[in-house]
């Protein structure tokens, strides 16, 4: 019987975010264009051997630093390890899913920012449900996983397809795009956490006018033409989240200023991603915003999801 498993996950940036209003359910109905990134977590799963002691205390969960430094001792410290981690809430729907208890470790080497708009802790929550997929050999289909992922949060689904993809619904609906090619991207986390909530809740207060961006940018994606996908990115939450949180508006304008081809707020943020022709240019622009951010990172697209890996 397997005794752990290893489990990498991207995160996700969005290269567009049209909201198209709220939903009776207090959700909002979106449509976004998902792009993963080489920027991950690493989860090892661990069964406990059965003993009564850990019978309905859900997983344990450690959290550390992950290989790129990303996140900081200090910046893991705020996470919960109690029922409302998003990997509890993967592990309790998988249990009431099969009727099986599932003793477990979870062991998060996170490189993915938290709080920072790039999906990290439903990102965790995917690679949760993959691992406890694999070590108890349950058989689950991606799409069977994703429908219980959608259940813990809406950008969980994403993780089973990863690349790129066409989110609706709360985002939970997942068509796969043709990916473009390995893009380089700057990706940067100005110091603040962001509640998503509460940018959704401020987008129902702001004055609303759609970009409607992600025809466009499907279809600079289809034609795998950079320039226009630069051109054609958009997010419906930036104008909130910078006029809530400056410190994002002044990125915004300083990686513009400083010539990115195409700049963008990711999900409610704080992050922030400039589009680069190289990582020449991606190193540039980060230090040209270097005294603004806490993170930093100049990486790929990624045309994976959430993976096992064989160690
Ligand atoms: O689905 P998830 O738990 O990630 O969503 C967190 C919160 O973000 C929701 O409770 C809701 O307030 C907001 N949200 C939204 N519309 C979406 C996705 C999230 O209003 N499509």
């Amino acid at each position: 019987m397997q005794k752990s498993v290893t489990i990498c996950v991207p995160a996700k940036v969005n290269l567009s975010l049209d909201v198209l209003g709220p939903r009776p359910d207090g959700y909002h109905e979106l449509v976004s264009v998902m792009q993963a990134i080489r920027l991950y977590d690493t989860l090892v799963l661990e069964r406990i051997p059965d003993h009564p002691a850990v019978k309905g205390h859900g997983p344990v969960i450690e959290l550390a630093p992950g290989p790129l430094g990303t996140c900081s001792q200090e910046a893991l410290s705020v996470v919960p390890l109690d029922e409302t981690n998003h990997i509890s809430k993967a592990v309790r729907a998988m249990e009431n899913k099969t009727g099986t208890p599932f003793p477990v470790r979870v062991k998060v080497f996170k490189d993915i920012p938290v709080a920072a708009g790039l999906a990290g802790g439903s990102a965790d929550a995917a690679a949760a449900i993959c691992g406890l997929n694999e070590l108890w050999g349950l058989g689950l289909s991606r799409q069977e996983m994703a429908d219980l992922g959608s259940e813990v949060g809406s950008d969980v689904p994403f993780f089973f397809f990863g690349g790129t993809a066409l989110a609706t619904g709360r985002g939970e609906h997942i068509r796969q795009l043709r990916y473009p090619g390995d893009w380089h991207i700057l990706v940067v986390k100005p110091p603040l956490s962001v509640s998503t909530p509460f940018i959704y809740k401020a987008y129902d207060h702001y004055p609303q006018c759609s970009s409607d961006c992600t025809q466009g940018v499907i279809a600079a994606l289809e034609a795998g033409d950079f320039v226009s996908a630069c051109r054609s990115l958009g997010n419906d939450l930036q104008p909130v989240t910078s006029s809530h949180f400056p410190i994002v508006a002044r990125v915004l304008a300083r990686l513009k200023e400083a010539g990115a081809p195409g700049v963008c707020l990711s999900g409610s943020g704080p992050s922030v991603y400039a589009l680069v022709d190289s990582p020449e240019q991606g190193q540039d622009l980060r230090s040209a915003v270097e005294d603004l951010v806490e993170v930093a990172v100049v990486t790929k697209f990624c045309s994976l999801g959430v993976e096992t890996l064989c160690v």
